[in-house]
């Protein structure tokens, strides 16, 4: 526990930011009060919130036990059926929303295409029947490895329709690690595209699955999207193995599609994160939980209205697009913008422009987008009409108050709230925000629980901390749409969440909490770093490295970034016979990029003679941050075995 200390200080803002009395006249929750008495009344009487609360949803049987079980068990909504399909599209299809736009996409070179509620619907029941007649069914698992087009929604949708498990794998992930998930969870098939369009190149996924598959005994068919055509994006079909999904989907019958109604725990997902040790978690969602959770949250902390073109910038291999592209935005019937490509191609301009030309009215982004904006110029927003947006989100990692700051004047234009969101992939929903009309905005404080949620800040005892005061977020009781269990493995689940603090999900994040409730999440106190919003395992890029010829030992930590939030930093010892150079810190970085995915190459590769270990082994990673961030060694060091180590790495500087 030693590490916790290192969340430490932090620096007050006093800034406050009210949302204007127009906003608030036509928000949901208008006022403090407001937002209080549902709070108290969902951790009071939770039985009369969610069963008003979730009226809209569509359950085939509703239920009568809104939980059973204690932590880390617990069952919600134990004995509803229902399939999350129906309330995301079928309920609509009886409604004026049945002919709004569901998806509004648009192609990194600029086409645009607009697929109707109905039009997915139907979309979804086919791929649905076409999934069903390739022998996927209940409770089998499915790859999805695409980038952002309408069909990677399709293609989730239609695995839920039939009771499938889907687990998407980011498609910025090296084919080894594409070949782990597929054969940690067992799927049967795998979705992909032939290729995705990013900053003007060609990112050539099919080939990709082709080379994970050689190692997946599980995988019986690959199903292949062409967007971008043979000229753009040449593949080869493996005869037996690799379907075309667009024949696939042709072939098939709708009537097929039907939906299969299941338990309200039935596995919905999978999504792969990283934790502490080398191999990422299979973080499991179950479906009526996870969609009250997607559902509400979205309703209230987006305020979502009928006219609203909602964009949310995350990509749908990570959560937030799982919780704030699909599911959280279809089951209230929203119209989503999806863009497939990168936010600064052709320019730094191309998100003000989507923005003004498909007249979005809600943002949700990231700091680290947020800060490469501020580094690339005021001119780029300044140049576009922004007068549509009415709200603005952030997240992923802690906002700084000066980046806050910016995106509320410069993208915002003084007059857009911000929800500054705190959740994980764990969470499976926002747990912790300001709602936009109930109550003032702090920069940098993600601010107060959503309903439900009861967040605490505690000592390493459990001891409920003071305000002001530092210590680790946790979370009391259950709440919906919490993580079940690790794919295949309670005993880490019970071991990673439920064993640091007698009774509470334990976060991994230290945060404090001020007199008003407001909690501000510092970051991970755990060997996981947040390296531009993307979640990197220290441990997953060490074994990585080790696993390269020349290197004997390395360990990875964070150092702040002004960009990134974090850089990743490793030091390495090298085996003999190998040289330390500019030569060798290359092939470093592209092993790990080949390895794990091109976005956790470390920024700096650093060679030592020797780690900094305690007498008994353990690698002293305190005092690497320290050499990492390029301050004095703080903190007990008597336990360093060998305190020349230390002169050394700090000379190296
Ligand atoms: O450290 C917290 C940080 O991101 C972690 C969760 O990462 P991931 O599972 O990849 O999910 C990201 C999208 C929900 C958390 O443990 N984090 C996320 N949002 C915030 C945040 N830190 C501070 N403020 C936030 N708003």
């Amino acid at each position: 526990m030693s590490e916790h200390k290192s969340i430490g200080t932090f620096s007050a803002e006093s800034r406050r930011f009210e949302p204007s009395a127009d906003f608030r006249a036509r928000a949901r929750i208008s006022s403090l009060e407001q937002y209080q008495t549902l709070y108290r009344e969902s951790l009071d009487s939770p039985e009369t919130f969610w069963r008003r609360e979730l009226e809209e949803l569509v359950f085939t049987k509703p239920w009568t036990v809104l939980a059973e079980g204690k932590v880390p068990f617990v069952k919600w909504f134990a004995d509803a059926e229902l399939n999350i399909t129906e309330s995301c599209l079928d309920r609509h299809l009886t409604t004026s929303v049945r002919d709004k736009v569901a998806i509004q996409w648009e192609a990194e070179p600029g086409e645009v295409r607009r697929l109707t509620y109905a039009e997915l619907a139907a979309q979804t029941v086919r791929f649905a029947a076409a999934l069903r007649s390739l022998g996927v069914g209940r409770g089998d698992r499915v790859a999805i490895y695409m980038g952002m087009v309408p069909e990677v929604v399709v293609g989730m949708l239609a695995c839920a329709r039939i009771g499938a498990v889907h687990s998407v794998v980011f498609g910025g992930f090296a084919a080894e690690s594409l070949r782990d998930r597929i054969n940690d969870c067992g799927a049967k098939v795998v979705l992909t595209q032939d290729g995705a369009w990013r900053r003007g190149h060609v990112v050539p996924l099919k080939e990709t699955v082709d080379r994970a598959v050689e190692h997946t005994p599980s995988i019986e068919k690959v199903i292949v999207l062409r967007h971008l055509g043979q000229e753009r994006a040449p593949i080869s079909l493996k005869p037996g193995r690799d379907v075309d999904w667009a024949e696939a989907a042709a072939a098939a019958e709708p009537a097929a599609g039907t939906p299969e109604h299941v338990n309200a725990e039935h596995p919905l997902f999978i999504l792969y994160t990283s934790g502490s040790t080398g191999k990422p978690k299979g973080v499991l969602h179950t479906t009526a939980g996870y969609l009250a959770g997607a559902y509400l949250s979205t309703k209230y902390v987006f305020d979502l209205r009928d006219d609203d073109v909602y964009w949310c910038t995350a990509d749908v291999g990570w959560v937030t697009g799982h919780s704030y592209i699909v599911y959280g935005p279809l089951s209230n019937g929203a119209t989503c913008l999806m863009y497939e490509g990168a936010p600064n191609f052709p320019d730094w301009g191309r998100f003000w422009q989507l923005i003004e030309k498909h007249r979005v009215t809600v943002l949700y982004t990231a700091p680290t987008a947020i800060r490469a904006f501020i580094r690339a110029g005021n001119q780029w927003p300044a140049a576009q009409d922004l007068s549509s947006l009415r709200l603005l989100g952030s997240v992923g990692e802690p906002i700084n108050p000066e980046a806050w700051v910016w995106y509320h004047e410069h993208i915002g234009g003084g007059r857009c709230p911000i929800v500054d969101t705190w959740w994980q992939t764990e969470t499976g929903s926002i747990l912790i925000t300001t709602l936009p009309g109930a109550a003032e905005m702090k920069p940098g404080s993600a601010g107060l629980p959503f309903f439900g949620v009861e967040p605490e800040v505690v000592t390493s005892d459990g001891r409920a901390v003071g305000p002001g005061a530092a210590g680790l977020l946790v979370v009391r009781r259950s709440w919906p749409s919490q993580l079940r269990t690790v794919y295949g493995d309670d005993d880490r689940y019970v071991q990673q969440y439920y064993s640091e603090i007698e009774g509470n999900y334990f976060t991994g994040d230290g945060a404090h909490r001020d007199e008003s409730g407001y909690f501000t999440v510092v970051g991970r106190i755990d060997d996981v770093l947040n390296v531009s919003g993307h979640r990197i395992g220290t441990a997953e890029i060490e074994s990585a490295l080790v696993s390269h010829k020349a290197v004997a030992e390395a360990a990875a930590v964070g150092r702040p970034d002004e960009l990134k939030g974090q850089a990743l930093v490793v030091f390495v010892t090298l085996k003999p016979g190998h040289t330390a150079g500019s030569e060798l810190v290359s092939e470093l970085r592209a092993h790990v990029g080949k390895e794990i995915g091109k976005f956790a190459a470390p920024d700096d590769i650093r060679f030592a003679e020797a780690l900094p270990k305690t007498r008994s082994g353990k690698i002293m990673r305190r005092l690497l941050k320290d050499i990492a961030a390029g301050r004095e060694a703080q903190g007990d060091v008597s336990t360093l075995e060998d305190l020349n180590v230390l002169a050394k790495l700090s000379a190296d500087e």
